[in-house]
């Protein structure tokens, strides 16, 4: 037996062509492609493309991809008088992990594991995941649900679906760029999670559903919820150092700081505070924004020594908040972006499957008596 890793730390478990990180440079890439260049030039279903293809597509390409996701903006029939029987208080992780599952049973043929048809699968899932999470919203709401519009993007047509209004190009293109970084992010967490269920060659939905269950975790994709919570419960700008030096003083974990991988600022973080700062100020959200650099630079002071710097939740949060999703979204979103790297990892490991099956140390008792049930 190999040495025993507490957390899996540095064991490396799979290969893959989607995205390389250098955590101590804080460098990441898409298939080679710097994380900055992709924000600033691509969108998110080229980005996806570039993922489940090891290349960026040519045009008529990425509209064929596009299209094909379009399709299936709309959910299964029968799907919608599912989401409309869930309790309007449960919470938005809890309705899409569940919601994708039951995607499984309207699919005639759901554990079809050869490549072509994981690929069909993975873009269904792409392409409902947004309208499960719109149309739940304005159900829990008590608003009129707004259909798909095939026109738009997945960012804008989510957007559009949840406001009832087109998003300003601005938005649109916020919400996009978010989608992008997002995507994927090597062997973290949830993406495990889905390569450990597919290696067992159950399915795709059971893979992402057994992914958004680990995503929601407040160490995970949950900590950009955490983050808001923080920003609202501290005051004012002038409370942020109070709050965070009280925080480490009783080793409490600061939401949207500090990664396994990266060592170094999170490029995604770098992105993300550039647009937090240019939405805030557009929509009056500076006090937001100026939280957020008072927290980092206490953050930076007190521990950056130690390697702790913000990572993507951390200006995802300000971001989302002023392309104006609601705080319990934040999360959700975060499963719209990662489906696409999810259902890529789950192709990618089906190509060259090997069962997941690590080994434990055993640290309990050997020959125990088996004590009678009176005697005990
Ligand atoms: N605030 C304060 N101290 C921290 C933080 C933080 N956010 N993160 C790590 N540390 C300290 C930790 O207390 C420990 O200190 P010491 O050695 O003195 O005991 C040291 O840094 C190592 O921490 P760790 O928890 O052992 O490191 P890890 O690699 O197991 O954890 C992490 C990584 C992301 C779970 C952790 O940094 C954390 O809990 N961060 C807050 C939650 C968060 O933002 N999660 C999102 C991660 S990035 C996006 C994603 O993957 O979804």
């Amino acid at each position: 037996m190999t040495a025993y890793s507490k957390g899996l730390e540095g064991v490396v478990a799979a290969e893959t062509k989607m995205s390389f990180i250098d955590g101590e440079k804080g460098v990441l890439e898409y298939v080679g492609i710097p994380i900055g260049d992709l924000a600033k030039n691509s969108t998110f279903e080229e980005t996806v493309f570039l993922l489940w293809n090891g290349r960026l597509p040519k045009a008529a390409e990425l509209a064929a991809f596009t299209a094909e996701i379009r399709k299936h903006y709309e959910l299964p029939a029968g799907m919608e008088q599912r989401l409309l029987a869930l309790p309007r208080d449960a919470k938005p992780m809890h309705m899409i992990r569940t919601m994708v599952s039951a995607l499984s049973m309207h699919d005639q043929n759901p554990d079809a594991n050869d490549a072509p048809s994981l690929r069909e699968r993975a873009i269904s899932i792409l392409g409902r995941v947004p309208t499960l999470l719109a149309y739940f919203h304005r159900y829990r709401s008590g608003m009129p649900l707004v259909r798909p519009d095939t026109s738009l993007s997945i960012a804008e047509n989510f957007l559009y679906m949840l406001n009832a209004a087109r998003p300003t190009a601005t938005m649109a293109k916020a919400m996009d760029v978010c989608l992008v970084l997002h995507a994927d992010h090597g062997l973290n967490n949830s993406t495990f999670s889905a390569r450990s269920v597919i290696s067992t060659q159950s399915d795709m939905y059971s893979a992402i559903t057994a992914a958004i269950g680990s995503l929601k975790g407040p160490l995970h994709g949950g900590a950009n919820e955490g983050v808001m919570v923080m920003l609202n419960e501290i005051p004012s700008v002038e409370a942020a150092e109070k709050y965070v030096l009280d925080k480490l003083s009783r080793k409490d974990k600061i939401m949207g700081f500090g990664h396994r991988i990266y060592k170094s600022y999170d490029p995604r973080a770098t992105h993300l505070k550039v647009l937090a700062k240019q939405l805030a100020s557009d929509t009056g959200n500076m006090a937001l924004y100026e939280k957020s650099t008072a927290i980092e630079k206490t953050m930076e002071t007190a521990v950056a020594a130690k390697g702790i710097y913000p990572n993507v939740d951390f200006y995802s949060a300000t971001t989302y908040h002023c392309i104006g999703l609601p705080l319990d979204l934040f999360t959700p979103v975060f499963v719209i972006a990662r489906v696409g790297g999810w259902a890529g990892h789950v192709i990618e490991q089906m190509g060259d499957n090997r069962l997941y099956r690590p080994d434990v140390l055993y640290k309990g008792p050997h020959n125990a008596p088996y004590v009678p049930m009176a005697q005990r």
